[in-house]
């Protein structure tokens, strides 16, 4: 059976984990060959391997997304293994500057000292917000989803090819949360940075689309999960009741990266449980 991306090259930042890797697995499912990119080598091997023994082609290459350099390194990587690039999506992000995927421990562990600067301040999110915390969340999530666009749509250009980028906001790139404003202001300027790319690239062929999950089953979540103040607030806040799974986004994804959204570009699209229904 034809596969919706047969014959496409997809590169995924992020994709050792989460809903980087579930699009990786759900994208080669459909035919691509993919070039799955992060800062963490050992997940992203096993990604790798998942991919291969399905039947798949992956490819992983070493990433700090927000490094120029780098992601240039990951476009060029892109060409010299699979011949071009068709898809993008760009998943790498963090929750907070000091966030390292998978260290559960060291997550709650950073709940707990911020309710505790909490119950003394009230404000202390915002007054009390470290600046290089603030600049490392920038720095990978907004710097980053410029870098990887900018080296991923210059191959599409130089090859004069039509393309397809994803990038993924959150519903906090247009609702604050509680806490630290680093993430929704990273994610909100994703989102218009997100527009901006795509009213640039719309006439050269490429569209660019942004994905805002709500709260979604990862490394990302987990320790939250495990805090009832707070799990509870985010059950209570989505109708449909729990968190969602990185498959429900990788749908969403594949949807945008395939010929069946020909005419979107410029779009946020929320797979969140109904979150903004109130
Ligand atoms: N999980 C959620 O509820 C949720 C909701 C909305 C948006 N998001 C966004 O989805 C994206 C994926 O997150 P996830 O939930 O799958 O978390 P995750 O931790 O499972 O995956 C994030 C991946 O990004 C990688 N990464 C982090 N910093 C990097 C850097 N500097 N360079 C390269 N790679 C880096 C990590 O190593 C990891 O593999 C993020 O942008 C996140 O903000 C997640």
């Amino acid at each position: 059976m034809a596969g919706r991306l047969d014959g496409k090259v997809a590169v995924i930042t992020g994709g050792s984990n989460g809903i980087g890797r579930a699009c990786a697995e759900r994208f080669s499912a459909e035919g691509a060959d993919v070039l799955i990119a992060d800062l963490l080598p050992e997940p992203g091997h096993a990604a790798v391997e998942a991919i291969r023994s399905a039947g798949g082609q992956a490819e992983f290459v070493e990433l700090d997304v927000a490094s120029q350099q780098a992601n240039e390194a990951m476009a060029a990587a892109a060409v010299e293994h699979f011949g071009t690039i068709d898809a993008v999506v760009t998943a790498a992000g963090v929750s907070d500057g000091d966030y390292r995927s998978g260290d559960i421990e060291a997550q709650l562990k950073r709940i707990a000292q911020a309710g505790e600067a909490m119950a003394a301040n009230p404000a202390a999110a915002l007054t009390e917000l470290d600046l290089d915390n603030w600049r490392r969340v920038l720095d990978v999530n907004l710097t980053g989803t410029l870098l990887s666009l900018q080296a991923t749509a210059s191959v599409m250009l130089d090859q004069q090819k039509p393309g397809s980028i994803v990038t993924i906001a959150s519903i906090a790139a247009v609702d604050p949360l509680w806490g630290s404003p680093s993430y929704p202001v990273s994610k909100a300027g994703v989102w218009m940075l997100t527009k901006n790319a795509a009213r640039t690239l719309a006439p050269l062929g490429i569209r660019v689309n942004a994905i805002g999950p709500g709260f979604i089953e990862t490394n990302m979540t987990a320790a939250l999960a495990e805090v009832d103040e707070y799990y509870e607030r985010v059950i209570d806040n989505t109708p449909m009741g729990r968190r969602g799974t990185p498959t429900e986004i990788a749908n969403v994804a594949l949807f945008l990266v395939s010929d069946e959204s020909s005419f979107v570009t410029g779009e946020l699209i929320h797979p969140d449980g109904g979150w903004f229904t109130g």
